[in-house]
């Protein structure tokens, strides 16, 4: 089966976009009436934490495009190894393991399901061993490079939200509208354990891995976590998440009109 193929996504998740709307708000309409003029690429990026998936998905359901986690293609890629006891340091058999696989992003209402070599992984992509290994195997380069040449190939049409850490500085970096979305460590830590409903040891140890994965996104040397120069750096600490959608909407308005 060819990378290509595998990546593909599903047409009918690309082009019945209408079909997943729920009801909107008129400014919302009018917001997707102009959109199906031009099918943008919006990237958006930051931190764990920094309410990223939850603005992107409601960017793209507002639009009617495809939300893209590119964090979820390398946890498939840590749960593989995972699977196969190869190391996480491991780049050339990393490497060599992520062309075997079929990882598959199929974007829902609810964010993406994720399909490895056709099983549905997306809860288990989610626990602290996969999370720790994405992290790991996100530093090295001839995996970045794998990765980034399959997310260009997703978003390459456009009318894609795509989050991740790289997407307006390497994968899209002439993306139409690219936003970098940052909270104070402390919030981004609170919202993570209220999301888990995390309390005493289990929040702790939580807490401490995501004070760890920021610092090695952040200072790892290929691509490391920093804003493109031309994004909209917003810090929703003391921010609602309408707030926060309602400044993105205003750049992708003047990029349709
Ligand atoms: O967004 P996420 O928490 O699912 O991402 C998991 C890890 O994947 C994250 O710690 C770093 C890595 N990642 C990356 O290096 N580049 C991306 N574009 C997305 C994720």
């Amino acid at each position: 089966m060819s990378v290509r193929r595998d990546f593909a996504l599903s047409q009918s998740l690309l082009s019945h976009p209408a079909l997943e709307l729920p009801q909107r708000v008129k400014s919302c309409v009018s917001l997707m009436t102009i959109s199906t003029t031009r099918k943008l690429i919006i990237a958006i990026d930051g931190p764990a934490g920094a309410g990223k998936s939850t603005i992107a998905s409601r960017l793209a359901r507002k639009l009617g495009y495809a939300n893209l986690e590119s964090g979820a293609m390398y946890r498939a890629l840590a749960l593989k190894a995972i699977l196969s006891d190869t190391s996480f340091d491991e780049e050339a058999a990393l490497l060599k393991l992520a062309e075997d696989s079929h990882i598959q992003l199929e974007p829902t209402s609810t964010g993406n399901r994720v399909l490895l070599d056709r099983h549905d992984v997306t809860m288990r992509v989610r626990e602290a061993d996969v999370t720790e290994g994405a992290s790991r195997v996100s530093v090295h380069p001839q995996v970045r490079a794998w990765m980034v040449a399959r997310q260009q190939e997703l978003g390459a049409k456009g009318g894609v939200v795509m989050e991740g850490r790289d997407i307006g500085t390497k994968v899209f970096p002439h993306a139409d509208v690219k936003l970098f979305l940052d909270a104070d460590p402390v919030v981004r830590e609170q919202r993570r354990l209220q999301q888990q409903n995390l309390r005493g040891r289990a929040a702790q140890a939580t807490a401490a891995e995501l004070r760890e994965r920021d610092q090695r996104d952040r200072t790892r040397a290929v691509s490391p976590l920093q804003p493109a120069p031309d994004a909209l750096v917003l810090d929703s600490t003391s921010m609602s998440e309408d707030e926060v959608l309602r400044r993105v909407e205003e750049l992708v308005k003047k990029k349709l009109e």
